[in-house]
């Protein structure tokens, strides 16, 4: 076991508020952005900054939740983490968290669990801009035009150029944010941030660049905006591919020479049907339309379109590739396998392979051919008999 060096460094993750104004029916930290809580995923950007005390403060009554998240969260960076009960204030809960840093810590990151998506760049860089007695926080220029108002009236214009909207982790040296601390409770004052606190005891405070990931979830439309972004974000589900199979059957006995997997057979017996009579073309074509749930060679070859009459296996496969292409599909293969005691077919295999190919734009075809011991019509030279399997990929 490798004994790591003890973090200089706390961060105090606030997730004790109940979020009255999401309304999300539980603590606010534990409401479901995704799969995972609000709380979860701060905690994943926490952990994925440098190594660092964690402090987590839970709602009281959801220390065992809050704990739970946490170790996920951590994995094995477990012995850095801790979780304590949170107060009635944001402020309470702070100190809370202080309470439970460790002795070696220097320098103090207080943060909102409500942030949920901050960057762990922006904890790290908070941490690394922490003076020797200054305060640091990250902040954005605000983009609305501001207004002072009364009641209903605007009384005034405010200086947007002035202004700074204060996000979180917020850094403080360790010792004068826990002074700090004992003398806004003495004086029971409460601050809307730790940064406020930190400057009313008289310590400077400087602003780095923060991030618009970093914005609080408050309301609902804060949390259906986290949703959206984690939606975008995620890897669109890999297109599961799709199978089909196709059968055909044809007796010999038709006009002239055999066409069989996609070649001229000069002297063999001719199959009979209403094109060539091609079953291998045919079994694959069955199967390509079935893996694209397109319907079956009936459908769009049947001895309603007499265009086919006498087609060749070139034609019907780049139909099919065509129709496989306007309905969204690439074709990944197709495997076929003819039974019969004639065409010798091996000496041809590659032959055949390369035509069936090139007509469906490229993709592999196999083909193999068996006999079968003289069984069935094929057994008896009858006719052939062709299964085809084909596989075939939604193209997005
Ligand atoms: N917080 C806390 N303890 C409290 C109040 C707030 O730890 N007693 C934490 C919240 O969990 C949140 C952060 O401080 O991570 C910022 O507070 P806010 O966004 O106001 O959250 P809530 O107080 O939970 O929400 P609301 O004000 O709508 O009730
Ligand atoms: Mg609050």
């Amino acid at each position: 076991m490798t004994l790591l060096p003890v973090p200089r460094t706390a961060i105090i993750v606030v997730a004790a508020g109940s979020g009255t104004r999401l309304r999300g029916g539980a603590p606010k930290a534990l409401v479901g952005i995704d799969s995972r809580s609000i709380l979860r995923h701060a905690l994943d950007g926490v952990f994925a900054a440098r190594p660092m005390q964690v402090v987590v403060v839970a709602p009281a009554g959801f220390e065992g939740v809050a704990e739970t998240e946490t170790r996920a969260a951590a994995g094995e960076r477990a012995d850095l983490a801790s979780v304590v009960t949170g107060g009635d204030s944001r402020q309470q809960s702070v100190a809370a968290g202080l309470a439970a840093l460790w002795g070696d810590i220097d320098t103090v990151l207080v943060h909102d669990a409500a942030r949920a998506l901050t960057p762990a760049a922006q904890i790290d860089a908070v941490a690394d801009a922490v003076g020797a007695g200054a305060g640091v926080i990250p902040a954005l220029p605000v983009v609305d035009t501001l207004k002072r108002i009364d009641g209903e009236r605007i009384v005034g214009g405010v200086d947007r150029s002035e202004l700074a909207a204060a996000q979180t982790p917020q850094g403080f040296p360790r010792r004068a944010l826990e002074e700090a601390y004992h003398a806004a409770e003495a004086a029971g004052v409460e601050y809307t941030d730790d940064a406020a606190l930190f400057a009313a005891a008289g310590h400077p405070v400087t602003r780095i660049d923060g991030s618009e990931r970093a914005f609080k979830i408050t309301t609902p439309a804060d949390l259906e905006r986290a949703r959206y972004l984690l939606a975008g974000e995620r890897p669109a589900a890999a297109a599961m591919p799709r199978i089909g199979v196709g059968t055909d059957v044809h007796a010999y006995g038709g006009d002239g020479d055999l066409w069989l997997a996609g070649l001229h057979w000069p002297g063999e017996q001719a199959l009979a049907g209403h094109s060539d009579g091609d079953a291998v073309a045919h079994a694959m074509v069955d199967a390509l339309l079935s893996a694209a749930g397109l319907g079956d060679i009936g459908t769009h070859f049947g001895t309603a379109h007499p265009e086919y009459a006498g087609a060749h296996a070139d034609v019907f496969l780049r139909r099919t590739a065509q129709l496989l292409a306007e309905a969204g599909f690439d074709i990944g293969s197709v495997s076929v396998q003819f039974q019969s005691n004639r065409p010798r077919f091996s000496a041809r295999r590659a032959e055949a392979q390369q035509v069936l190919s090139a007509a469906l734009g490229g993709a592999p075809v196999s083909v193999t051919a068996t006999t079968t011991d003289g069984l069935g019509f094929a057994g008896r030279g009858e006719g052939v008999s062709v299964t085809a399997v084909a596989l075939v990929i939604p193209a997005r």
